[in-house]
């Protein structure tokens, strides 16, 4: 969602602090802005619309060596240019960027109304610049300080004053804050996207910190009382091409090709062939916590939930503990028993997702114990939970989740076996399991391989205003996530069934104008599957396949996409790749902006 990004050095601040906001654009946003700091005091630019054409309309004089940036993605009040930030007070020497959401703000805008204070947008973010500017501190830092006493919610924010031209001071608590440490030169940033380029040096805040951040460098502080924190910057090991489309046409295409490398990633070092196990050290739990666990509830939101649908049912057959899986956005509403003897998973690419993050908080408050399948190493959520396992999928930039979604699959394998090894799974199921992870990598790459012979399928798909997606037990999930890809990228009403419910409601849709994507996998199920595809098929409903060689499909007219077996557990997640294809092309072929699907965003940071 809303992104930040600042600039302090010997620079223009304004370029700098727009090509950062460029590189955020991916995480959602309907509007931008930027504040600089130049030798005539505090200049202003945000309108409503698109990075780019902020930067054509930046008026001729805008120097200053000094800038703060922002991508809003609307949620109090419209994505008006009004509503942009920076947010200024009203003697236009105070700018604020701000992420997150501010609870008491309509308290706080009605009391700033009534001391005579004209607000200028409908946003939260607002007060906050009122507010700095109306403390009585002489310092910036005391400023900000007495600002955020009188305020409740979230924030990542940064601030810049015209009467202290040498620095910007930002904050965080529960929404990312980095300080980039450059040669002379330095950057604050939401995300380190922003930043990589130009720095790989840096230090995150953590919740309740605030830093004074000037060309020199940075230091860091308590923003209650702002007591020394002492916090410094150390090199973080990340690639700054992952961030980079390279010769792909879009970063999803780059990430779904980039699976089979980092699949290897998300086992590597975690398999214990001898003992038919896996070792997960950051779980932090030994063979008897392991073994005392008598259910596990995984909580994920969007994909993520289908893939814990995945997860619960490689758990539960490998480990046979029942396990199920909810989607977080629910879980707190419905004031859920915490059980003790209960493993929470808490799984999530970004690890920001706020209901994902509230959903842990959740569970902790009420003693249960929560784990982390997260992507971004040190996000809320992996620092929220009690231990985890990283995904290890490098960067993920396109909204629509691929390679992440793989590595949170195998993460599942990964705890599956484990929980099952301390349990009644035996040794040679274990070998036999490890031996079906250890293929798989050549095998998503034998699926990827196949793009070409997809891209017609695909095509015609997206002809269709509407279509199902069905399977059965293991490949229910997956008919989940790929209605569920298929529909944020291509804009196509995508629906997905138990195959066995068609005949309950849906099959009364089925005609030639509705296609139908079927998961039929050469499992026990394979023969009620292909009865449901004769049902389809007599009603002259439109088939394509996802299938195993082999599985005899008897007379019906359908579109076969074969995919390798591997062990019937792990096949779940080499059903779901072909989907993914059909998704891309399917919305490439109705030239969409695939990286950026609209009304969506890469993290959910508010509810
Ligand atoms: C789908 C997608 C979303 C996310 C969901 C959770 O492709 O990307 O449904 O899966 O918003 O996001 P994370 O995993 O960051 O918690």
């Amino acid at each position: 969602m809303c992104g930040i990004v600042g600039y302090l050095g010997r620079q223009d601040a304004a370029p700098l602090v727009l090509e950062g906001l460029a590189r955020l654009e991916h995480r959602g946003y309907d509007s931008a802005g930027v504040a600089v700091l130049g030798r005539t005091g505090l200049k202003l630019a945000k309108q409503s619309g698109r990075v780019r054409d902020l930067a054509d309309s930046l008026p001729k004089r805008f120097a200053g060596t000094v800038g703060i940036g922002h991508t809003r993605w609307a949620t109090h009040g419209p994505a008006t240019d009004a509503n942009a930030h920076p947010h200024v007070d009203e003697a236009g020497k105070v700018a604020v960027v701000h992420n997150g959401i501010l609870d008491n703000s309509a308290a706080l805008r009605a009391a700033l109304t009534d001391a005579g204070v004209t607000l200028s947008s409908d946003t939260d973010t607002e007060v906050l610049a009122h507010l700095v500017a109306r403390s009585a501190s002489d310092t910036l830092e005391g400023k900000v300080r007495d600002a955020l006493a009188a305020v409740v919610g979230t924030y990542g924010l940064a601030v810049v004053h015209a009467d202290f031209p040498d620095r910007i001071v930002v904050a965080r608590n529960g929404s990312p804050l980095i300080i980039g440490v450059g040669d002379k030169e330095m950057f604050v940033a939401s995300d380190l996207a922003a930043i990589v380029r130009h720095t790989t040096t840096v230090a995150m805040l953590d919740d309740g910190e605030l830093a004074t951040v000037t060309a020199g460098g940075f230091t860091t502080m308590r923003h209650s009382d702002l007591s020394a924190t002492g916090k410094s910057a150390s090199e973080v090991d990340v690639d700054a091409s992952a961030y980079d489309a390279g010769d792909h046409e879009s970063f999803m295409h780059k990430e779904m090709l980039e699976q089979p490398v980092t699949a290897r990633a998300a086992l590597r070092g975690r398999l214990d062939e001898r003992f038919g196990t896996a070792h997960l050290g950051g779980l932090d739990m030994d063979a008897r916590d392991l073994r005392a666990v008598r259910r596990v509830k995984i909580l994920g939101c969007g994909s993520a939930y289908y893939v814990g649908q995945m997860g619960a049912a490689l758990i539960e057959e490998l480990a046979r503990i029942p396990a199920d899986a909810e989607a977080a956005s629910e879980f707190r509403y419905r004031d859920p028993v915490i059980e003790p003897d209960t493993l929470y998973v808490a799984v999530s690419q970004s690890g920001e997702t706020i209901d994902t993050l509230l959903a842990v908080q959740e569970v902790r408050r009420k003693g249960g114990r929560c784990v982390g399948l997260v992507n971004v190493v040190g996000s809320a959520i992996a620092r929220e939970c009690d231990g985890g396992i990283y995904l290890h999928a490098g960067p993920e930039v396109a909204v629509a989740s691929t390679k992440a979604l793989t590595n949170m699959f195998l993460g599942f394998a990964l705890l599956a076996l484990q929980l099952g090894r301390v349990r009644d799974l035996s040794i040679a199921d274990g070998k036999r399991l490890i031996a079906g992870l250890e293929r798989l990598p050549e095998q998503i790459a034998e699926v990827l391989a196949g793009e070409s012979d997809l891209v017609e399928v695909a095509q015609t798909l997206a002809g269709a205003e509407s279509l199902f997606f069905i399977g059965r037990v293991r490949g229910y999930p997956v008919a989940r996530e790929g209605a569920q890809k298929f529909k944020e990228i291509s804009y196509r009403h995508a629906e997905a069934y138990q195959t066995s419910e068609l005949k309950h409601g849906p099959l009364a849709l089925i005609s030639p104008d509705v296609p139908t994507v079927a998961l039929v996998p050469a499992d026990e199920l394979a023969e009620r599957n292909v009865a449901a595809l004769h049902e389809i098929s007599a009603r002259s409903g439109p088939l394509v396949v996802v299938t195993h060689e082999g599985v005899d499909l008897g007379e019906v007219d359908a579109r076969r996409i074969v995919v390798p077996r591997n062990e019937p557990e792990l096949d779940p997640i080499l059903l779901t790749i072909p989907l993914q294809l059909l998704a891309y092309h399917a919305a490439q072929h109705l030239g969409l902006d695939i990286d950026k699907p609209r009304n969506l965003a890469k993290s959910v940071t508010v509810e």
